[in-house]
């Protein structure tokens, strides 16, 4: 049986009564379609924790900072209904732009200091788009718990500031990111890569881990950084948009190894634009990304 595909707010919300009336945990999934294993590692996650899943798709126009990305992202809603059916997700909710914001919306949720720097500095206006429609959904779902991906860590802790400071009653839940068998970490976008570009492509986590395990040891952080921008420009990428370390409970700045971190990077690779992150100093040891992507097979 395929999954319910619903599209207005009213409909949602009067299944969501019923199964709060009946006691049941809801989850949500939020997305953006184009759903690859990333996404159904989430919603694998979702459904062995609540008892009904909520996978909303949403091309959110107002976190795209290009008129021209928007147009490209791609729109696959009957594959990503085909991928979900087989899960046991209970609802796809697929609203359309006009009703996210009618005529008249007027309203920005906009998370200060964590939305600065990284992805934030690059894609003006991004995290307030994120987080003003994250809020609609937390909202219009009434979730008890939502699951995002760790690949997305700084959207990740935007979301996490904008539910502890509006109080909003969900428990956001993160999940490890899912990469190819070549350490790739899953994106929509990868499908923009050329043959040639996708051979590169891996190289940027290969140079994420190898610096991590550089950084166990050379705790001169300014040069191993430098050196690892080199290395990705050297492996074809054009541009190295930002390589830092940050911490990794709330994404500030850091300077030294006295915390736990993330090494996060965006990078060009022809007209795609890549992000990734790895563990620096965990405590729970790294995760290499080559045996998760081999355990998760
Ligand atoms: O990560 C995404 O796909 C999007 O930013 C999200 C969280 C679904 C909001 O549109």
């Amino acid at each position: 049986m395929g999954i319910p595909i619903l599209r207005t707010v009213a409909e949602l919300r009067s299944i969501v009564a019923v199964w709060r009336r009946d006691g049941l945990k809801v989850a949500v999934v939020p997305t953006m379609g184009a759903l690859h294993e990333g996404h159904l590692s989430l919603v694998r996650a979702a459904l062995a924790k609540a008892d009904r899943v909520i996978v909303t798709l949403f091309v959110n126009p107002k976190q795209f900072n290009s008129p021209a990305d928007l147009i490209a992202y791609p729109r696959t809603e009957y594959d990503d209904a085909v991928k979900l059916a087989p899960l046991g997700a209970h609802i796809l909710y697929a609203p359309d732009a006009a009703d996210v914001y009618p005529q008249g919306f007027a309203t920005t949720v906009s998370v200060s200091a964590v939305s600065e720097g990284l992805c934030g500095a690059f894609r003006p206006g991004h995290f307030d788009g994120v987080a003003t429609v994250v809020t609609k959904l937390f909202l219009q779902t009434g979730a008890d718990m939502a699951f995002f991906g760790e690949k997305d860590f700084q959207q990740l802790h935007v979301v996490r500031r904008l539910v502890r400071d509006l109080d909003i009653p969900i428990d956001i839940i993160a999940s490890p990111t899912v990469r190819e068998d070549d350490g790739l970490a899953m994106s929509s976008r990868n499908a923009r890569l050329s043959a040639a570009e996708r051979s590169a492509a891996p190289r940027l986590a290969e140079i994420l881990f190898e610096t991590a395990r550089r950084l166990d040891r050379d705790h001169c952080i300014d040069r191993v950084l430098v050196e690892a921008r080199q290395a990705i420009l050297a492996a074809g990428f054009s541009q190295v948009e930002y390589l830092d370390l940050r911490a990794d409970e709330d994404v500030a700045i850091i300077a030294a190894p006295n915390r736990p971190a993330r090494l996060l990077v965006a990078a060009w690779l022809g007209q795609t634009r890549l992000i990734d992150n790895v563990e620096v100093w965990s405590p729970r040891g790294r995760v290499e990304g080559f045996v998760e992507a081999a355990a998760a097979a």
